[in-house]
């Protein structure tokens, strides 16, 4: 590609001996790719022994992520996570996906959105009944539990005993937690008996047969299932080709490893967003009060939150989840007048662009209405990459932020939360998100106000 000369290569400062930049990109992920741009548009940094290459310009990095079958999945990120996930759709190569991803689109069409937001709206009430008038709960953690079980019960609709639940869960945090050290960890130090790898092993294998028993029950059972599940198993492409069981049961890992994390950091970080904004929040509950009037949110409203949903874009630009992912070049290339021999790790960061200064006015403040319809810029649509973009881009957007819109307006219809004075933001990074060290939020019941003029006179009463 010849127009990319114009592209600026550089590199970045301070790699240090054996870990390179793991260190200052651990402390916080954000700033350290933030920081990136001012060493050019496609910046070279170690992470351990790794030297890698980010694109910090939000054209650059579009080119690498539409030309999928150069930059294809590899690297550190790509080969620890498949031996949670996998061959599923985010880990599979390029000469697997197209077809991955045509059979995986069913599950994901609107008309079967509608139906999980049914079934994340239950949980999400679940969740939310457990708490009470002025209890304290770990943002993060409690996030987290109701996405995990979220996507459990949009995936697999059949009740499951508590028991099995938990143990899930717990597994399913095992693994996740250790998939982030298991990264960056040398081979022959996670071959070693230790206690943590162990761990680690037991716990992913116990999921393994989980799932699989669950794809052989459904297959079994004779049953009409109505979920995520059923849609994979039904799914045909023009040929009548189909997914077998092995790629079933990656799929379904894939997608609770995939949405779970990501949804629930995305929700922390709100939450905090919103107790520096008071102005925003205000507006918020004020939009959820003539919204929803009390009851609780459905699919129909989601076009009606739609402050809330511009506050999920801008905590998704200045805090994208899914934080560090790689690819390996498959052939030699050029980016941005380098060359780049085959087997190149590139580093798809959308925290590199998501500040770019030519996109964004005053990029650093979190300002929710840039994302309005008449203020929002193309170069800003352009640089706004946290669910990525081309083939590859995200297949549970929409799932996300409908889970997310739901999620948000049930618990502030319900609650004023506010932070304990403890609050520590330094962030704590895991496989595909990063949060807040300590962000506990009181729980105060409220009644909803919604603006008179704008709604029916309210019925009265609290909303829980
Ligand atoms: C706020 C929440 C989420 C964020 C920020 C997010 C972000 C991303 C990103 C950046 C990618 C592209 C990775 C790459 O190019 O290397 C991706 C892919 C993917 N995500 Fe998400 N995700 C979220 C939620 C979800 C949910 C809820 C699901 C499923 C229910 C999901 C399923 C997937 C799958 C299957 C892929 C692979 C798509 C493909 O390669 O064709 N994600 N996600």
């Amino acid at each position: 590609m010849s127009e990319q000369t114009t592209f600026v290569a550089g590199a970045a400062p301070g790699a240090v001996p054996i870990v390179g930049h793991a260190l200052q990109m651990m402390r916080n992920p954000v700033n350290f790719m933030t920081s990136l741009s001012a060493h050019g548009d496609l910046v070279q940094i170690r992470i351990g022994p790794t030297t890698a290459y980010v694109p910090t310009h939000p054209d650059l990095l579009r080119y690498v992520l539409t030309n999928d079958r150069i930059f294809d999945k590899g690297g550190v990120f790509y080969d620890r996570a498949r031996d949670i996930a996998g061959n599923g759709l985010v880990t599979c190569p390029f000469a697997d996906h197209r077809r991955q991803r045509r059979l995986m689109q069913s599950a994901f069409t609107r008309g079967q959105l509608k139906r999980y937001a049914a079934a994340m709206h239950a949980e999400i009430e679940d969740t939310a009944s457990r708490w009470h008038d002025g209890m304290v709960v770990d943002a993060f953690q409690e996030m987290y539990g109701m996405a995990l079980r979220t996507v459990g019960r949009t995936l697999y609709s059949t009740p499951v005993s508590p028991e099995l639940t938990a143990k899930v869960e717990r597994s399913f945090d095992v693994v996740l937690n250790g998939l982030f050290r298991q990264m960056f960890l040398p081979g022959v130090i996670r071959r070693l008996p230790l206690p943590s790898n162990r761990r680690y092993q037991s716990n992913l294998e116990f999921l393994h047969e989980t799932t699989q028993e669950l794809i052989k029950d459904y297959r079994n059972d004779g049953v009409e299932h109505d979920d995520l599940l059923a849609a994979l198993l039904a799914s045909r492409d023009d040929d009548g080709g189909r997914l077998d069981d092995r790629e079933i049961h990656d799929q379904v890992i894939t997608v609770m490893a995939a949405g779970t994390e990501t949804v629930a950091g995305t929700l922390t970080w709100v939450f905090y967003l919103l107790s520096q904004h008071p102005e925003i929040e205000a507006a918020l509950y004020e939009e959820i009060d003539t919204v929803l009037d009390g009851r609780a949110p459905e699919w129909d409203d989601l076009p009606n939150l739609s402050l809330a949903d511009r506050i999920i874009s801008e905590a998704l630009r200045l805090h994208p989840p899914a934080w560090l992912f790689t690819r390996l070049t498959a052939s030699e290339t050029e980016l941005a007048g380098r060359q780049l021999p085959a087997g190149t790790t590139v580093v798809f960061s959308p925290a590199a662009v998501a500040q770019y200064d030519d996109a964004f006015d005053n990029p650093a403040k979190f300002d929710p209405d840039r994302w309005l319809p008449d203020r929002v810029s193309p170069s800003a649509r352009q640089a706004f990459m946290p669910f990525g973009t081309g083939a590859r881009k995200c297949i549970g957007d929409l799932y996300a932020r409908t889970e997310a819109t739901l999620g948000l307006a049930t618990i502030l219809g319900r609650w004023r939360v506010t932070p304990e004075p403890d609050m520590d933001i330094r962030p704590v990074p895991l496989a595909t998100v990063y949060h807040p060290r300590r962000l506990r939020l009181k729980l105060s019941a409220r009644t909803p106000h919604p603006v008179a003029s704008a709604v029916p006179a309210p019925t009265g009463g609290d909303a829980i």
